[in-house]
């Protein structure tokens, strides 16, 4: 964390009024990291026909969190210090004691083993108050007399609902339709933590698939039905089982996986996190057992991150079957069905849900591209794919004089031109400007030196030398062709000289 902080990825908000804990602000090279993740779950699941991207807002009347089940049941187990009257979740109390999980626990439960594992105040030692529950949404008022109660929303699921009905007539009135968005969430944490794993301001990128319940079924799963992913299945009976390599089709047949729709959204996710630099065997497909499911799902899917904060879980991929809009119907008294032609009845359409946490995973491409000082270079790096570093190349001139510095410039403006993003930097040694690059995960560098000028009018144009981050190693490229090359490179994740 304090390398992210110090090398502009995270800043801490609001820092000099020591707030409370729990919000981050992206700093400038993070918030490009943070957008290239988001721009690829959008290349993954918002290009196919019929897959649409909305953006609502993030302030919502109460009326439909009471509807969506919020306001009475989107809380934390939390108990109170009898002295010094700070708030803790007691589940988390519990798991650091007993290190086993206390997910899911009613407050009896968790009183009782608070007790019995004779667990005090962290911070001053005192007893600890009755568990109970508290609600984490962020409340506020709509309009000047602040008469109308509202939230800041705690998922970005609900506006996708809300729009429903509209953006499915405006796009055909056919189902299966998915209508995804990726913005800020809002929860007021009892305990934030672990950095960006747990705070009060994410952002998410959540997925609704609306379908007919009568064709559990989706569009090009035959093709990929084969593919292999890291599987965590549920127990069998009492026997744990391991974690495995399983392909789609035999997750879906051994009913790991409620239908062939939400294990395509298992192969995008994977297929993200792959394109994301993660490596395979750091992450896992955990199926949730039938008795930790809400009472609404059919299915739900997490996937779960080792990282150094232990397993974490960046994603929900969840069967809502039609409770959200059936809710939303009920209380808002409009009609939510649609027609569906084929069977010639209307319906309120199931949802499958993939719902990822953009925050967490900016965390975990953090950790997986990280690279300690030592082997080969003196200084901690990133080895971002270069589809995902914060730029594709830095441009430098070697001195800051006799035109280099000009013809350096001129070719940062025509290799953004071209779409490739570049920086210019052009003070301290080559060294030193090589070594910020590799800090932030730059994969190529491009120096402008005397043979540049000197040989400019040599057959074929003049040359630049170019660095590759991950071996260090140089070459010469024809500054012609350099736009063409580095989009190529980029595009092959090419970060070696050979
Ligand atoms: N619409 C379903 C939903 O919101 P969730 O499991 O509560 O499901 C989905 O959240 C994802 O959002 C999580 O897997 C996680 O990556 C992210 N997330 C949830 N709470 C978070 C928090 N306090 N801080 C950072 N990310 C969070």
């Amino acid at each position: 964390m304090e390398l992210a902080v110090s090398r502009g990825f995270l800043l801490p908000s609001a820092e000099i009024y020591n707030p409370s804990g729990g919000f981050y602000d992206y700093g400038p090279v993070g918030s490009v990291l943070k957008r290239r993740i988001q721009d690829e779950w959008r290349r993954l699941f918002l290009t196919e026909p019929g897959f649409l991207e909305i953006e609502s807002c993030t302030v919502l009347p109460q009326a439909v969190l009471v509807a969506s089940g919020h306001v009475e049941h989107f809380a934390d187990p939390v108990t109170e210090c009898t002295k010094c009257k700070q708030r803790f979740r007691a589940d988390h109390l519990l798991e650091q004691k007993t290190m086993a999980s206390w997910a899911g626990k009613q407050p009896v439960e968790l009183n009782a083993g608070i007790v019995t594992e004779g667990i005090k105040c962290p911070a001053c030692k005192s007893d600890l108050g009755v568990v109970g529950w508290a609600n984490l949404m962020f409340p506020t008022s709509i309009g000047a007399g602040g008469d109308s109660p509202a939230y800041l929303r705690p998922e970005t699921a609900q506006g996708i609902f809300l729009d429903f009905k509209r953006v499915f007539i405006a796009n055909g009135a056919k189902l299966p339709i998915a209508i995804g968005q990726v913005g800020r969430s809002y929860r007021n944490e009892v305990s934030p933590r672990q950095g960006l794993i747990r705070s009060r301001e994410f952002s998410q990128m959540e997925l609704e698939y609306f379908f007919n319940p009568s064709v559990q079924k989706i569009d090009g799963f035959d093709k990929i039905a084969g593919e292999k992913v890291r599987i965590l299945p549920p127990a069998d009976g009492d026997m744990k089982l391991a974690v495995t390599d399983a392909s789609l089709r035999e997750a879906v047949d051994k009913n790991w996986f409620p239908n062939e729709i939400l294990a395509y959204m298992v192969y995008l996710e994977d297929k993200l996190y792959r394109s994301l630099g993660i490596a395979h065997d750091k992450y896992r497909f955990r199926v949730m057992p039938h008795d930790e499911l809400p009472h609404y799902s059919k299915g739900n899917v997490d996937l779960e991150v080792e990282t150094s904060y232990g397993f974490i879980e960046t994603s929900g991929i969840a069967y809502r079957t039609d409770f959200d809009l059936s809710q939303h119907a009920k209380f808002s008294k409009q009609d939510l069905t649609v027609f569906v032609e084929e069977e010639k009845k209307r319906l309120i359409p199931h949802v499958v849900e993939p719902s990822m946490g953009v925050d967490r995973t900016f965390w975990c491409v953090l950790e997986s591209a990280y690279r300690p000082a030592g082997a080969g270079k003196e200084w901690e790096w990133f080895a971002f794919p270069p589809s995902i570093a914060p730029y594709a190349a830095g441009i430098f001139p070697l001195m800051r004089k006799d035109g280099l510095d000009d013809i350096a410039q001129k070719i940062v403006g025509e290799l953004r031109s071209a779409g490739v993003d570049v920086y210019y930097a052009q003070s301290g040694s080559i060294g030193k400007r090589y070594a910020r690059a590799d800090e932030i995960g730059v994969p190529y560098c491009i120096t402008v030196d005397y043979e540049t000028k000197e040989k400019a009018n040599e057959a074929g144009g003049p040359t630049v030398t170019i660095r590759y981050r991950d071996d260090g190693q140089q070459e010469r490229l024809k500054i012609s062709e350099l736009a063409e090359k580095l989009l190529q490179f980029v595009k092959a994740g090419k970060v070696r000289k050979d």
